[in-house]
């Protein structure tokens, strides 16, 4: 089976109903980033992190996935699938891919502020000032912050290195390491980018731009992938 790696980011789940962060009227236009997103802004306020993310928590908790989640999920049935995403919602999971790497962590999870190991499930959408840790600590939401390293990268690496074909879908490509990924991807190898407005992208051989919104991109990648990659 020849083996697919996605790369996605917020614009996937935007016809879910959940706000990408750097388009007009996006998460980060309502927020400073490094107030609810950094080390610094947790040290700063604690409760206006976990608010942050218990609103998002909020929005998600009953978003479903869109017809872009499911087309590349189906895809399993023809290919091997790996999908890395930048997204912290859980809905390509709900959408039945199997093999899903977060790179920036999940929102329906937390972890502990002294050990980084103790990650929990959080039960509907709430995570507050006093809940703690089996060694007492405060929790924190399993999130990869800016300016925190990225503990899946490696691994993200290895797998874009053996990809057959690769898709992004649903990312302005600004954030390093995860934009870096494209770099790791063979010459020879069919890249695929499906986003509305069009990221700055370097020219390379064998690049594919889709400039359509998630579900019609997926759809059309797709008719590609079966006429001439299976
Ligand atoms: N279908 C496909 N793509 C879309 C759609 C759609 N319906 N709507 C918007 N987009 C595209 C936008 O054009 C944009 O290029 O999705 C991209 C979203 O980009 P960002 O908002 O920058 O999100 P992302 O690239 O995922 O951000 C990366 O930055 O804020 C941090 O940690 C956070 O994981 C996030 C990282």
């Amino acid at each position: 089976m020849k083996k697919i790696v996605v790369l996605s980011g917020a614009g996937v789940s935007a016809e879910s109903g959940i706000k990408t962060f750097r388009d007009s009227g996006g998460l980060w236009d309502g927020y400073n980033v490094m107030d609810v997103a950094s080390p610094e802004g947790w040290t700063k306020d604690r409760e206006l992190v976990l608010g942050f993310y218990n609103e998002r928590r909020k929005n998600a908790i009953s978003a479903k996935p869109n017809e872009g989640h499911k087309i590349i999920a189906e895809l399993e049935s023809q290919f091997q699938v790996i999908v890395i995403t930048q997204n912290v919602d859980n809905l390509h999971e709900k959408a039945g891919s199997t093999k899903v790497l977060h790179l920036h962590g999940e929102l329906f999870k937390s972890r502990s502020t002294v050990d980084p190991n103790l990650i929990y499930d959080i039960e509907g959408w709430a995570l507050n000032i006093g809940d703690k840790c089996d060694k007492g600590s405060q929790l924190r939401p399993h999130i990869v912050w800016f300016g925190e390293m990225v503990p899946m990268m490696d691994v993200a690496v290895e797998e874009t290195l053996s990809a057959d074909i690769f898709i992004v879908i649903g990312t302005s490509l600004q954030v390093y390491p995860a934009a870096g990924l494209l770099e790791y991807v063979k010459e020879s190898n069919p890249k695929f980018i499906i986003d509305p407005n069009m990221p700055e992208l370097l020219p390379r051989s064998n690049l594919f731009l889709i400039e359509e919104i998630g579900s019609i991109g997926m759809n059309k990648v797709r008719e590609i992938l079966i006429k001439e990659y299976l």
